[in-house]
């Protein structure tokens, strides 16, 4: 494991590092522009709020539609049930967030900024306020804090946007994409935390991040964040947060909009986004989740199942209704065991879900679901019956 980039610096756990100590650790900040945006587009730096988006081409885009009156909003919703990296970062390293967010706004034209931030993340929220006021008249005029409700939709890129124009977080309608007409209506440029730290450090050094902020969770003895190097075998992570603290059944890999991976072929995933997204597979939020072989595997996918549902925004029908008739499948087979008509039904209704919402909410659990039941095929095709049906 090389030297952390994102984490150097005083032990994280501390708490929020100083601007003096920031800037002294690791120098001023340069300038960001046009030049800046070519040198991301080279590095190949893609988004680590989920989707893995390359961050050059949608600062190009942005800046494009900018007419010099852009907004910027930095994504520390971290609705992800068992994610922690944005936490941690936004609890320790403020300014290398400000910083990115700054060097953001120069370079596609905003004069406004947002620090879109999940108001139960009391920590974080306080540390990026008390960093603000560490920072320039001028910087502290152009940022805004915005607390966004603890709802899994409320991290999505339109719902960023609704919450700051209308005071409600939930995804509307794209196209338009926020880049093209976003807060006011203005071009807007919705980046993760995490992205824009390493823009951060991208910026002063010239060259490429080669590290990423992996939230380890479930069955192993030491759960928690560790900054890795890209490529790191998912198996190193693991051991990180101190080795699986039993067999484990399987892994999910990039959290709830993920995928299911049997343990003999997780360890030796690489922790690379684009080398995941070659095998088809993602490492959206950095989540690694694993699940333990004492667990009934059906009974955890229900359980998930359940949690996205209940998050839908209640917008569209095949969504709200749809993800609900699912979870509800998947949750009586892991109670009464399985109906060979509960199974054709998932297919069914998961193939007329997805592709039918106004956000990606219903495509990510149709994929996570569709994952579940390739992996646990047996499990799912002979489940006995958990509980008794009443006479
Ligand atoms: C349902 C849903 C929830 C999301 N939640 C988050 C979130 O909590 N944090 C985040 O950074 N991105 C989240 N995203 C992704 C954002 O829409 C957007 O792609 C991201 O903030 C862009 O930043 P990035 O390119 O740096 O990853 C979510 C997307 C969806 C569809
Ligand atoms: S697809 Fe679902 S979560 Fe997204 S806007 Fe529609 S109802 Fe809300």
């Amino acid at each position: 494991m090389s030297a952390p980039q994102l984490l150097a610096g005083p032990d994280p756990s501390r708490g929020s590092e100083r601007r003096a100590e920031h800037v002294a650790r690791l120098g001023p900040l340069p300038k960001g522009g046009h030049a800046l945006i070519e040198l991301l587009v080279r590095t190949g730096l893609t988004g680590r709020g989920g989707a893995g988006f390359p961050v050059g081409l949608k600062w190009r885009a942005v800046a494009a539609a900018s007419h010099g009156s852009a907004v910027v909003i930095a994504n520390g919703a971290e609705g992800e049930p068992h994610s922690r990296k944005d936490r941690l970062l936004m609890t320790s390293r403020p300014h290398l967030i400000l910083d990115g967010a700054m060097l953001a706004a120069a370079s596609v034209n905003a004069k406004q900024v947002v620090l879109y931030i999940g108001e139960e993340h009391h920590a974080a929220m306080r540390s990026m306020s008390g960093a603000l006021t560490e920072r320039t008249e001028h910087e502290r005029r152009m940022v805004r804090i915005v607390a966004a409700p603890p709802r899994y939709v409320a991290g999505d890129s339109s719902a960023t946007v609704h919450l700051v124009d209308a005071g409600i977080a939930t995804p509307t309608t794209t196209p338009p994409s926020p880049r093209d007409r976003g807060v006011g209506g203005a071009a807007t440029l919705v980046q993760n935390v995490e992205t824009l730290a390493h823009v951060a450090v991208i910026a002063r050094t010239g060259i490429a991040t080669d590290t990423v902020l992996i939230t380890v969770a479930g069955g192993v003895r030491a759960p928690g964040v560790f900054e890795v190097n890209v490529g790191t075998p998912l198996g190193g992570a693991v051991q990180l947060a101190g080795g699986a603290s039993e067999p484990v059944r399987a892994v999910l890999v990039g959290g709830y909009f993920g995928q299911w991976v049997e343990p003999a072929e997780a360890w030796s995933l690489p922790l690379d986004p684009h080398a995941l997204r070659a095998r088809g597979l993602s490492l959206g939020c950095g989540v690694i989740g694993l699940v333990p072989a004492s667990h009934c595997a059906v009974c955890e996918v229900a359980g998930i199942m359940r949690y996205l549902a209940s998050e839908s925004s209640a917008q569209c029908g095949p969504c709200f209704f749809g993800l609900r008739a699912l979870a509800d499948a998947c949750t009586r087979i892991a109670e009464r065991g399985t109906d060979p008509g509960d199974l054709q039904r998932l297919q069914r209704w998961s193939a007329e879900v997805q592709g039918r919402g106004a956000c990606k909410h219903p495509d990510g659990v149709v994929m996570f679901l569709q994952s579940a039941m390739k992996t646990f095929g047996d499990d799912f095709a002979h489940h006995p019956a958990h509980i008794r049906r009443s006479a």
